[in-house]
């Protein structure tokens, strides 16, 4: 009888955790005496000239503790599903076709597609054109919905908090406003988590459109109250009242690249409170280095789960992490649906008990 094979390909941001899910599906699949092979580039690597390589135990021995993928990823291309939050497009059918032909080529019975919203978009497209997918959510934004959470998200925080402890003391020595200015294009959990975690005393995000007086009056309140330092969180996506998100450069293949939110912050807080202001913008050290604790476990279980997935010929669905559990939900319940910060949660709520301002 004729081994069985399945393919695995890592596409979209690349974060954290990628390379643990990797090991965890080559170590599944070996268990069942399956071969794995790695696409690479993202889908990408489907299309002729087809670049894979044979994933073993050799080959991903010592790799979970790696930022990045081994496979190497990409957010364009050709099988771009997605170029804004809303706007969908759709594969080209030829396309589809060349990575059908190249699965069935190599006898694939199943392909594992990691990635967030964009990549299961495209992922979805093919399961409706009866390729065998199942999807690994990726998303270090977190903003993905039917998973609890996802890997890279804490390492991603964790890096957050890091970057805030080094700047508080920096911050306090010399009495100044400090303005972290983090990732989170839509969503502002990277922002809230890792402001929480690093102590911020105001936190922008997206979901919760701020007023400029607001945060000038916070920062004025902590002067007259004799704090060293003010340290304020900024998500790219954040957006005043009545105002727009920072586009640092546009694109018409893949979404809009944010940033200079936190640069006007810094700016106007400065003008409106006459506090020596100083930026930072921590951009992709959020997405790279090694994964948290969390993220290594988080992508071991989401390698196995997808691996077991195949094995029950769940196709169309995508692992899911709820209560603990790791479980199947389809790929169409995931995609298109952001999960938002709810400004009425507990954890905003919380935040506010401890002081911290949402410039609302
Ligand atoms: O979606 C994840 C994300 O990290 C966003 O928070 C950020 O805006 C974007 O990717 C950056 O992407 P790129 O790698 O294209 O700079």
């Amino acid at each position: 009888m004729q081994t069985r094979r399945i393919g695995v390909l890592t596409s979209g941001g690349d974060c954290p955790g990628l390379n643990a899910v990797l090991r965890g599906v080559t170590k599944a699949a070996e268990k069942l005496g399956w071969i794995v092979v790695g696409f690479q580039d993202g889908f990408e690597g489907l299309l002729p000239p087809v670049r894979h390589i044979m994933l073993d135990d050799a080959k991903t021995a010592g790799i979970m503790q790696l930022g990045g993928t081994i496979l190497g990823t990409t957010n364009k291309g050709h099988f771009a599903a997605k170029v804004g939050a809303g706007d969908k497009t759709q594969v080209p059918p030829d396309v589809i076709e060349k990575a059908r032909k190249t699965l069935s080529d190599l006898a694939i019975e199943g392909l594992i597609i990691i990635g967030g919203d964009g990549s299961l978009t495209s992922a979805l497209q093919l399961h409706e054109a009866g390729i065998p997918v199942i999807g690994v959510p990726k998303t270090i934004d977190n903003d993905l919905e039917a998973t609890a959470v996802s890997f890279g998200f804490y390492s991603a925080v964790h890096c957050v908090m890091e970057a805030m402890d080094r700047l508080q003391s920096t911050a306090m020595s010399h009495h100044r406003v400090m303005i972290l200015e983090v990732m989170g294009r839509h969503t502002g959990w990277i922002a809230l988590y890792g402001g929480v975690a690093g102590g911020a005393n105001i936190i922008l995000v997206p979901e919760i459109p701020f007023r400029w007086e607001r945060v000038a009056e916070a920062v004025r309140r902590r002067d007259t109250a004799g704090y060293l330092s003010t340290m304020i969180v900024v998500a790219e996506g954040a957006v005043p009242e009545h105002g727009e998100k920072k586009v640092f450069q546009t694109s018409n293949v893949s979404e809009h690249r944010l940033g200079g939110m936190g640069e006007m912050v810094t700016g106007v807080v400065s003008e409106m409170t006459g506090k020596e202001c100083r930026l930072c913008v921590l951009g992709h050290l959020q997405r790279g280095g090694a994964p948290t604790t969390l993220d290594r476990i988080l992508g071991t279980r989401f390698g196995v789960q997808a691996v077991k997935l195949i094995a029950e010929k769940k196709f169309g669905t995508m692992v899911s992490y709820q209560n603990y559990e790791t479980l199947a939900v389809p790929i169409a319940d995931a995609v298109n649906r952001l999960r938002l910060v709810n400004p009425a949660s507990q954890m905003v709520a919380m935040a506010r008990e401890v002081g911290i301002s949402f410039g609302d």
